[in-house]
């Protein structure tokens, strides 16, 4: 029997392709070797301000990219988390074996509250345990995620440590799993690709506005002139040649600029390339998916009956530890 991890994307708007090199590509990959849940984690999602109307359409938007870039509901299991409410029975449990002082030192809930100082909620503090609980509920020994995820996944085994050693061994630790993706830096040239910041590049994205997203986008800042030489090191468009391009072209480039034989708008056609190459087959197919919207959300409904009895198996397990069974 193929053995289970669970990851999964918050459907807090149009999927990118930080999520797509960081995390989905991995996943298409792991589909054989194991029998993976792949979340639409909605509950997650909550932890924002948002509108209720749309967070249907935006659970759609996420299931159908999961699709359209390769997931493939007989091998995997694609789910909505809210659909499976073992998610936050686990996810209770943990937060009574969770000190305060350990949540409030995790990055992302800083930096939450940096960017929201007027909706720092009791959902944002607790958001690392529901996800600890979402990956210890499928006893995933793995876990593939972009590098942002790395504080999560080291609180993630703690959590499976101090459960363990206060009710007996139940939980093994998680590892991450990075890609070669896994810290897509934005066309910002500055921060990472994300959906709340408006530099990203979407799995929806035609091809003109991927050109035109890539044309404007930062490179060597001290590279003012075609004719000066720039440092690929510092250079945005460089990362993203050393993702996507051949080993060829990444040296071509790297020594182009080195030399000022190269300009920026040739480095960046061919970054511009092979992105369109990925990305189009996903947008064509997304969209087809799209104009069947009944079909996507049963192919999600199908994968929480399926996640369910999974669920189910390790919360009997977890019950009779922490003592919440009559027998
Ligand atoms: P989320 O929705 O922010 O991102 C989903 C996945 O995409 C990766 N990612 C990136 N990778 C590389 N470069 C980027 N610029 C980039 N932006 C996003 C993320 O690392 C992630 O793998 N907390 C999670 C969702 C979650 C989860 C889980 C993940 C809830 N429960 C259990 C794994 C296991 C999140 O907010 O991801």
């Amino acid at each position: 029997m193929r053995k289970h991890f669970f990851s999964g994307i918050q459907p807090s708007g149009r999927l990118h392709i930080g999520n797509y090199f960081g995390a989905i590509k991995q996943w298409v990959a792991l589909q054989d070797s194991y029998e993976p849940v792949f979340g639409i984690v909605d509950f997650h999602g909550m932890t924002a301000r948002y509108d209720p109307k749309d967070m249907p359409v935006r659970v759609l938007d996420a299931a159908a990219s999961y699709l359209a870039a390769g997931l493939d509901p007989e091998r995997s299991i694609i789910m909505l988390q809210s659909l499976v409410l073992e998610h936050l029975e686990l996810a209770w449990i943990l937060n009574c074996i969770t000190p305060m002082g350990r949540l409030s030192r995790i990055p992302t809930f800083k930096d939450k509250v940096r960017q929201n100082p007027d909706n720092v909620n009791m959902g944002l503090f607790g958001y690392p345990v529901l996800m600890a609980a979402d990956i210890l509920l499928y006893k995933s020994e793995i876990v593939p995620v972009g590098e942002d995820q790395v504080p999560h996944l080291e609180f993630t085994r703690e959590m499976a440590r101090r459960f363990n050693s206060i009710f007996g061994e139940t939980f093994q630790e998680p590892a991450e799993v990075l890609s070669s993706g896994a810290r897509i830096v934005g066309t910002d040239g500055v921060n990472k690709m994300s959906k709340s910041l408006d530099n990203c590049i979407y799995l929806d994205d035609t091809d003109e506005e991927i050109s035109r997203k890539l044309a404007t986008a930062v490179t060597d800042p001290a590279r003012k002139r075609r004719s000066d030489p720039g440092d690929p090191e510092v250079c945005n468009l460089y990362a993203y040649h050393r993702i996507f391009s051949t080993p060829e072209e990444i040296a071509h480039c790297a020594e182009g600029c080195r030399t000022a034989g190269i300009g920026c708008v040739d480095c960046k056609k061919i970054v511009a390339a092979h992105i369109q190459e990925a990305v189009a087959p996903i947008r064509e197919r997304r969209t087809e998916l799209m104009a069947q919207p009944s079909e996507v959300r049963d192919i999600l409904r199908a994968g929480a009956d399926r996640a369910r009895p999974i669920a189910q198996e390790t919360m009997r397990e977890v019950r009779d530890k922490v003592g919440t069974t009559l027998d």
